[in-house]
């Protein structure tokens, strides 16, 4: 099974940027915690960030025929982009979206998803446990589709 985990603008500067918001842990941190889960479910895990709108597009694009699977956090851009919603369409690969924070709570303009509609599920408030959690449902996700004729 192979999972892509696509990360928006300014998640790189985790750690250092908003702490109270966002946390201490730094996106390689939270890659590596990642990446261990991942191999304990014997997942094959590709991982990007990006601050740029069109790199997320393609990104996106390539995840047909390359991932079985994503998690996503696309960051601003989850609350402005059309053109990550229709990317996201077009592929029709099952993800989960993640945000550290938790959206709902937060000021008006970041309350919508132009993405969560899509999604198989939403994780968010957790910080990078987020990230854990989203793997651990998209998993159960994909191998239910699987052994689903299974008792
Ligand atoms: C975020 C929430 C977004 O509103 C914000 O623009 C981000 C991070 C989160 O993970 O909580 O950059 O996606």
């Amino acid at each position: 099974m192979r999972v892509s985990v696509l990360n928006g603008p300014n998640l790189n500067l985790l750690g250092t940027r908003e702490p109270e918001l966002y946390g201490s842990v730094s996106l390689d941190e939270i890659e590596q915690l990642v990446r261990s889960r991942a191999s304990e479910l014997e997942v094959e895990l590709a991982w990007h960030q990006t601050n740029h709108e069109g790199t997320l597009v393609d990104l996106i694009q390539g995840l047909a025929g390359s991932a079985d699977g994503a998690i996503i956090n696309a960051a601003a851009f989850t609350h402005t982009s059309l053109a990550v919603r229709d990317g996201l369409l077009a592929v029709d690969v099952p993800f989960v979206e993640v945000h550290l924070s938790n959206i709902f709570a937060r000021e008006e303009e970041r309350r919508h998803s132009h993405l969560a509609d899509l999604a198989i599920g939403i994780v968010a408030g957790f910080g990078a446990q987020g990230y854990l959690l989203g793997l651990d449902g998209l998993v159960q996700h994909l191998r239910r589709g699987v052994t689903r004729s299974a008792p």
